[in-house]
């Protein structure tokens, strides 16, 4: 059975796949629209969510599947005290497959251990995001028509922003990739992402505090949010959260086919005057991931 914890456990092969067949999905909508009839996607959300767990949800929809969803933790069992084990045996005898999003780091690979359908991670505390992933994959090869020869540029919250970290991971099996890490000091990109995926890979990067310095290096610039909810304290919040606001006059020396991506919620880190900037690509991320969850509940439930 085939489930998404880490985006490393999809292959390349498999990843031009579904970038193949999220294209497919664009171009003959109506082909796909009743491919999971009868199927059910259970949404077990255990944190906020809004684009993650509506775009499951109407991809779902699209497919012509439904859906059951839990969209907090204080509605289900779990504000009872049920382990996740639990929850997954139960929803396994209610839906094919289940898309979950929980503040503990590891909980959709215990879901995973205890389901008899597949899990889909849709976001374990600071750590791992590998369908965001997924969106922003489709994003850089529709803007840039590859996913080799670029140097992307992470600013914000790269300790605690779990899209970053499985996008890291993601560009790090493709060729002559560079990154440009851009974060407070308290916010770098934690060690072991350093160490197991940008070292092991040998992949060329740079750390700096100073985004504009880099500004004119990059084929992509990925903005991130300050993760509020992963802070101990909210002195160290309040003193780090507006440390990068991208404004127009940031983007003065930026190439002219930069693409701007964000995985959204945006606090304060982009202006609102960029989003009518021909490189601010973020909604149009929205739609992709909607796409990309198609294409993967397509794979994980073997319908194609
Ligand atoms: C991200 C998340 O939940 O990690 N949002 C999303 O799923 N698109 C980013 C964030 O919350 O900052």
């Amino acid at each position: 059975m085939k489930h998404l914890i880490d985006i490393h456990d999809l292959s390349t092969t498999e990843i031009d796949e579904l970038i193949e067949v999220a294209k497919d999905i664009i171009a003959n909508p109506a082909k796909y629209s009743e491919k999971c009839h009868g199927k059910k996607l259970a949404t077990l959300f255990f944190e906020p969510s809004t684009r993650t767990r509506l775009s499951f949800e109407a991809a779902m929809y699209e497919l012509g599947g439904n859906v059951l969803s839990v969209s907090s933790a204080g509605s289900s069992s779990a504000a009872k005290g049920e382990s996740v084990a639990d929850t997954a045996k139960t929803v396994s005898c209610y839906a094919d497959i289940i898309a979950m999003r929980h503040p503990k780091e590891g909980a959709p690979l215990v879901a995973s251990m205890n389901a008899s359908i597949p899990v889909i991670n849709a976001g374990d505390g600071g750590h791992n995001h590998p369908t965001q992933t997924l969106a922003d994959l489709l994003t850089i090869h529709c803007e840039k028509g590859r996913l080799d020869n670029l140097t992307i540029g992470f600013c914000g919250d790269l300790k605690f922003g779990r899209t970053v970290h499985s996008l890291i991971a993601a560009m790090s099996r493709y060729k002559n990739i560079k990154f440009v890490l851009v974060s407070p000091v308290e916010l770098k990109v934690p060690s072991y992402v350093k160490r197991d995926v940008i070292k092991k890979n040998n992949i060329e990067y740079i750390q700096t505090t100073d985004l504009e310095a880099v500004m004119p290096e990059l084929d992509i610039l990925y903005m991130t949010r300050v993760q509020k909810e992963r802070f101990f304290n909210e002195e160290d919040y309040l003193r780090l959260k507006d440390s990068y606001i991208l404004t127009p006059e940031k983007l003065k020396n930026a190439k002219s086919d930069l693409s701007i991506l964000h995985p959204l919620p945006r606090v304060n880190e982009i202006a609102v005057a960029i989003d009518d900037d021909p490189r601010a690509c973020y909604f149009k991320q929205v739609y992709y991931g909607k796409i990309m969850r198609m294409s993967l509940i397509l794979k994980a439930l073997e319908v194609m």
